[in-house]
């Protein structure tokens, strides 16, 4: 016979939980008969004590028992999927799953929504006219099985790890996000239980990203990997610069209309970068070896997967994108060389003007944002538009100028020079 006391104890004393401790605990925490007082007492001590990879590997694994776990094995071409923990304008969902479904692979990705400064690519998708996020399993087999869209986006049904549903939002009001285990486990039972075979990991590092140290950030890195690899899939995490927001543009539509640019074989040439780089990986994982994403990219296979893959969930891929009702410009107010233009400030900004959200809850203005003129690197001149932002709700200008006061810095100097990728964990 289990007890709650029993087990938030024995990890607060710093002991090992036992396989049965840790499937009671999940299992009774998810029927209920665990009080969220119980659980949120033994998460804490999880932060404070951390667990071995034995035991977060079982707590993964009882998590992802907890509901269902799909199965998108017999389509006839192997599946992969990315996931990105967040930052500010990290569009690259939308250009590299209809390329990776272009180059042979089935891409089923099951997304959030944005909670915070950083956008949720489900957010991102609905600002296309009649794009649906919610999907029932058959037809995502269906439309994953099809060569001509090969690629789904959407909700993730109430019954993929619920366990992970009910502790992330306990975890989200009681101060204990922030445990490498922890988050590692709640992201991989997700993922390993959206049936995907293999996954590349874009962990971001920096301002605009949840972790900001390139230690931590390798740390949970290799715990995903290690979570994904002892499930039975293949995993590689690239660790990627999140000091400067991702492209020019921070908001929903605005995010769409730069990824259209990069499907159409344009765009800034970070997102660029980065989609080749993640598409590389994942057709690699995927054991797809002969064909280069960039010739995809540029002869418009990619554009015609993607609006195959909006068609199928609904969306109107000629219908004009959401416009917000105002904008107003901050210009430069001296001239010189942009070296810093920080990703949370802007994301933060971009929140503000309606782009995110406080609570699940809420809703997000498909038009706001921040379109972003000058990247670091770039010579300005005093006056020239640095920043436009985007809102239906003019109050919010004020306080989204506010938080963009300090956003950048424009001197006599290069910018201190970052590669955008910063490492590659493997198993
Ligand atoms: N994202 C998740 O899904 N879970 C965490 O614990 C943190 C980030």
């Amino acid at each position: 016979m289990h007890s709650a006391v029993d087990v938030i104890r024995a990890k607060r004393d710093g002991g090992q939980l036992s396989d049965a401790q840790i499937d009671w605990v999940v299992d009774a925490f998810t029927r209920g008969e665990v009080a969220d007082e119980q659980m949120a007492a033994l998460a804490m001590a999880i932060v404070w004590r951390g667990m071995t990879r034995h035991e977060t590997a079982r707590w993964t694994r009882a998590m992802i028992d907890s509901g269902q776990r799909l199965d998108f094995s017999g389509l006839g071409r192997p599946t992969v999927d990315k996931h990105s923990t967040g930052g500010v304008g990290d569009k690259i969902t939308l250009p590299l799953s209809p390329l990776v479904a272009a180059c042979g692979a089935a891409v089923p990705q099951l997304s959030g929504r944005g909670l915070g400064h950083t956008g949720g690519t489900l957010d991102k998708l609905e600002a296309i006219p009649g794009w649906q996020a919610d999907l029932p399993v058959a037809r995502m087999r269906e439309l994953l099985a099809d060569p001509k869209i090969g690629a789904v986006v959407c909700a993730a049904g109430a019954d993929l790890a619920p366990a992970d549903k009910r502790l992330y939002a306990l975890r989200d009001v009681t101060g204990t996000v922030e445990s490498i285990p922890l988050i590692a486990s709640s992201i991989m039972s997700k993922k390993i239980a959206e049936g995907t075979g293999a996954l590349v990991l874009d962990v971001k590092v920096g301002r605009g990203a949840f972790l900001k140290e390139l230690a931590q950030a390798r740390e949970l890195a290799t715990a995903m990997v290690e979570l994904g690899t002892d499930a039975g899939v293949r995993t590689v995490a690239l660790l990627t610069a999140m000091d400067t927001p991702l492209g020019h543009t921070a908001g929903n539509a605005l995010e769409v209309c730069e990824s259209l640019d990069v499907l159409a074989g344009g765009g800034p040439a970070d997102v660029v970068d980065l989609t080749l780089a993640l598409a590389r990986e994942m057709l690699a994982q995927a054991g797809i070896d002969d064909i280069d994403p960039a010739d995809a990219l540029a002869d418009g296979r990619a554009m015609d997967q993607w609006r195959a893959m909006v068609r199928a969930q609904g969306g109107d891929p000629d219908a004009p994108l959401p416009q917000a009702r105002h904008t107003e410009t901050l210009r430069a107010p001296v001239g010189g060389t942009l070296t810093r233009l920080d990703a949370l400030d802007v994301g933060l900004a971009a929140w503000r003007l309606g782009a995110g959200r406080a609570r699940q809850s809420d809703p997000v203005q498909a038009g706001a944002g921040i379109e972003m003129h000058a990247k670091p690197g770039d010579s300005i001149s005093a006056g020239q538009p640095l920043l436009t932002l985007h809102t239906d709700t003019p109050d919010a200008f004020a306080p989204a100028l506010e938080l963009l006061a300090d956003a950048f810095t424009i001197a006599d100097a290069d910018p201190e020079h970052l590669p955008l990728i910063l490492d590659r964990i493997t198993a």
